[in-house]
């Protein structure tokens, strides 16, 4: 499966601050904003990323992420000229999709909760059609809401409804067959003038083949389009991580984890930022996955004598 993130846009709800920055890089307590939804393409396993920006910011992206190999990734980047619809990344995206599966996850959403690479994999594995992911909202009249029958399959989505028929809204990660990229090209623009998702998720509703899944209770999926949400995301993730001693969409931990790099180059990256409480997370991180593998390696060499 491949990965996009769709990182650009105009964010005017977060003027002044996104005048001269992108807002996909403006930091969210520790880390810039992209870290969130490219961890979530890392938890699904997925290394290969294309990530669409607008011309102007694209040197700082490529400036933050480079070619992703730090991560054991592949990072790739592409330009949308104006914010013509988020189904437009499926157009841009054509080549880096391929032959394969695609799953795009938006720039500015942070997911987080418990078994949540889980949650991906068997989406994954599921996948014929789309996949989408709903989430409880107490305002869900500001969003794309799905109704679903006892199986999770999808009868019906509708955007921004003024009565709407669930709570559930549509978040902003997406996982579809390879034919979403003939299903894109043949959109067209809406009364607004952009290719719209939600058309493309209701070409699939209509043939029966798209699902919903509900996040659930519990799950965190976060907005941080204006600046109360933007600095609520921040605290979200200062709480856990203080009060847990964990991070966040800490990439180098989940390259780690995913088995993307070894613990070696995971330190070398904490050296890197040494003398931030972030860059020592990841040494510890290094140094306690070094000491299972060791440990690991002296059982195993044990049971062959
Ligand atoms: P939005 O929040 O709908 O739009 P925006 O980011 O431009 O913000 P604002 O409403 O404040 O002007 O976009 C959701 C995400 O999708 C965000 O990460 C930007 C991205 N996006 C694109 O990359 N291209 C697009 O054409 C659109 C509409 C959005």
């Amino acid at each position: 499966m491949k990965g996009i993130v769709l990182a650009g846009g105009a964010g005017t709800r977060l003027h002044p601050l996104t005048r001269a920055v992108s807002k996909q890089l403006v930091p969210i307590y520790d880390k810039p904003m992209i870290y969130y939804p490219l961890s979530v393409l890392m938890m699904a396993g997925i290394r290969d990323v294309l990530v669409i920006t607008t011309p102007h910011d694209a040197p700082s992206f490529v400036r933050l992420l480079a070619d992703g190999s730090a991560w054991g990734m592949n990072i790739t980047y592409a330009k949308q000229a104006e914010p013509n619809g988020l189904a437009e990344a499926f157009i841009i995206g054509a080549d880096h999709i391929g032959t394969d599966t695609v799953m795009l996850v938006l720039g500015d959403n942070i997911f987080y909760g418990a078994g949540f690479s889980q949650t991906l994999r068997r989406a994954a594995e599921s996948l014929d059609g789309c996949v989408l992911f709903g989430y409880s909202v107490a305002d869900p009249e500001r969003y794309g809401v799905g109704v679903v029958d006892a199986d999770g399959k999808l009868l019906s989505i509708e955007e921004k409804p003024a009565e709407p028929k669930s709570n559930l809204a549509i978040s902003g990660l997406y996982l579809y067959a390879n034919d979403v990229v003939a299903k894109a090209a043949a959109l067209q623009p809406s009364a607004r003038g952009e290719l719209e998702i939600t058309d493309l998720n209701n070409r699939y509703v209509a043939e029966g083949r798209a699902e919903l899944v509900d996040l659930g209770a519990g799950f965190a999926w976060l907005d941080t389009g204006t600046h109360d949400s933007l600095l609520q995301a921040g605290q979200f993730v200062q709480v856990l991580e203080q009060r847990q001693g964990i991070r966040v969409a800490c990439l180098e931990e989940l390259a780690l984890r995913q088995g993307f790099i070894d613990a070696d180059q995971c330190r070398r990256l904490g050296e890197e930022m040494a003398n931030t409480k972030y860059g020592q997370y990841i040494i510890g991180v290094a140094d306690a996955a070094a000491v299972t593998a060791a440990a690991a390696t002296t059982a195993a060499a044990t049971a062959v004598r």
